[in-house]
């Protein structure tokens, strides 16, 4: 069985996110959405609730798994039996922290692999630390994220 990993923040999760997320479903008999810990970031939503809110937007995908991890990705990857690590490219500018990253992975783990998809064009330029700004300065980010996201910023920036 082959199975990706798609690590990130998702601080929260986006319909970028969500489209590399589909891309990679159709890639791999399974997908694990694993969500970064990362307690340096200070994110806005906790470890649960960004787990909670992308399980709610690809509820129905059997072959999208949501889980949180903590520590190195390479051995959260190599616990979970991955192949291969997913990462979304939107513009040039992602490239060279994800070409570090990615090398540095390969580094520490060389039979893992590094994929970059890239979401649709009309998804580039939507990042979840743009659309937080957006929704703390009561702009309309209906357009960038699932509708349950939508709420959950509402209800957290209220
Ligand atoms: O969505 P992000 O914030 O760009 O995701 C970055 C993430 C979580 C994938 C990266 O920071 C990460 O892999 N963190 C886990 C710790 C780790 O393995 N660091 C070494 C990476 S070379």
């Amino acid at each position: 069985m082959k199975r990706g990993i798609y690590p990130g923040s998702f601080d929260p999760i986006t319909n970028g996110h969500l489209d590399v997320m589909l891309r990679a479903e159709q890639l791999f008999d399974e997908v694990v959405i694993a969500v970064a810990h990362n307690d340096q970031k200070s994110p806005l939503f906790s470890e649960e609730e960004r787990v909670a809110l992308i399980e709610e937007t690809v509820a129905g995908h059997d072959r999208i798994k949501v889980t949180s991890f903590d520590g190195l990705l390479v051995n959260f990857a190599r616990d979970q039996g991955a192949s291969a690590l997913v990462r979304g490219i939107r513009a040039l500018s992602d490239f060279e922290f994800e070409f570090q990253m990615a090398l540095m992975n390969r580094k520490l783990a060389p039979n893992l692999e590094t994929i970059f998809l890239m979401p649709k064009e009309e998804y580039s330029y939507i990042s979840s630390r743009m659309v937080k700004e957006i929704a703390r300065l009561q702009g309309d980010i209906t357009e960038f994220v699932p509708k349950n996201v939508q709420k959950a910023l509402l209800s957290k920036l209220a």
